[in-house]
């Protein structure tokens, strides 16, 4: 998976084939349009006020792409008056940096390769679709125990077989199929190293564990797409197309914990768009021409309403080192109290 989506020369990401939107291969939160980055810059600068305003405040964003949600929350950063506010992308690929430099020309944006490079300090970490791209491994269960699947040529091609055994997962039919993330520790774990100060605010699809691992998603979640088209076949036409699987948030909560930050809250996207939403509507009244209103009305159905990304995403959100009271930022207006993990 890492070759196939991240080699420098090959990668379906790292040398540039992603598409994503309408033309593209998937569509994301940030394809349908502006109004989720100035949704999300809304939210950053609650954050940055319940940090005390400082005067060293760092946007961060990792798993940027094409640059488009970085647009779009500077946009919203300057709507509200504060373009003036550092944007720091972190972004390992050179390819995707000159796309990024592309769209974000004349912005106020600073390039890091890895989160271990960012200034130490306080700040927010923004991410949308970044966790489930992290590289996976599958294990399968035979019954009694659970191993790896390794990749082994085979031929012109490559196939699956047994590899290494895993002990922490609980016992599942012979079959049965779980993602398991090897480096997201990793990450988060640097980046609490560097917002010692600070938030993270993580956009993505995914369930609790638990659910993963209920009887019907025997199969795993991976998933790879291709022109709007799925397919569960990860070894044919490597780098070609998207692979995926959802996110495990209760290893990601259980992860960020242990390196040090607290879970606030986790809520479904359309819960959080609901209250991230109320200030930007009520700021925006009587002062929109018809189509603007119309087309915003048109983005707010797709990212909020169930049958599209409204209950498949989740939000969530960790501190390091400040308080966060509940019910704030206003995305979580709306987090139940059992969302609230410590
Ligand atoms: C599914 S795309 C999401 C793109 C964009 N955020 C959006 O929502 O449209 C995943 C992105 O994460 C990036 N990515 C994966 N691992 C990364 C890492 N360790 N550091 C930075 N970016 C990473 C990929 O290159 C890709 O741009």
């Amino acid at each position: 998976m890492e070759l196939a989506l991240y080699d420098p020369d090959g990668g379906y990401y790292a040398a540039g084939r992603a598409r994503i939107g309408r033309s593209g291969d998937f569509f994301t939160n940030v394809s349908v349009g502006p109004l989720f980055g100035a949704l999300l810059a809304r939210q950053v600068l609650e954050l940055r006020g319940m940090l005390g305003n400082p005067d060293r405040f760092l946007v961060v964003e990792q798993g940027a792409n094409d640059g488009q949600l970085a647009k779009d929350v500077l946009d919203g950063l300057r709507a509200a008056g504060c373009g003036d506010i550092p944007y720091w992308i972190v972004e390992p690929f050179e390819n995707r940096r000159t796309e990024q430099s592309l769209t974000l020309q004349g912005e106020n944006v600073r390039w890091v390769a890895s989160p271990d490079e960012l200034p130490q300090g306080s700040g927010v970490h923004l991410s949308n679709e970044l966790f489930d791209a992290l590289p996976f491994d599958i294990a399968e269960s035979n019954g009694s125990r659970w191993h790896l699947m390794a990749v082994e040529e085979r031929g012109d091609g490559f196939g699956f077989v047994d590899g290494p055994p895993v002990d922490h997962l609980p016992g599942r039919p012979a079959g049965f199929r779980f993602e398991v993330r090897r480096d997201q520790k990793g990450l988060l774990r640097s980046l609490a190293n560097r917002l010692t100060r600070g938030f993270l605010l993580i956009i993505d699809y995914g369930f609790e564990r638990d659910e993963l691992l209920a009887p019907h998603r025997s199969g795993g979640t991976l998933a790879c797409y291709k022109a709007h088209r799925r397919d569960d076949a990860p070894l044919e036409n490597p780098g070609r197309k998207d692979i995926t699987a959802h996110v495990d948030f209760t290893t990601l909560r259980e992860e960020a914990v242990s390196v040090g930050w607290r879970a606030e809250a986790m809520l479904d996207q359309h819960r959080f768009m609901v209250g991230a939403a109320e200030s930007l509507l009520k700021s925006l009244d009587g002062r929109l021409p018809d189509a603007a209103s119309a087309k915003i009305l048109q983005q707010w159905r797709t990212l909020m309403h169930p049958s599209t990304m409204g209950t498949q995403f989740r939000a969530a959100l960790f501190s390091n080192g400040v308080d966060c009271p509940a019910g704030r930022p206003s995305g979580f207006r709306y987090a139940r109290k059992s969302d609230r993990e410590d």
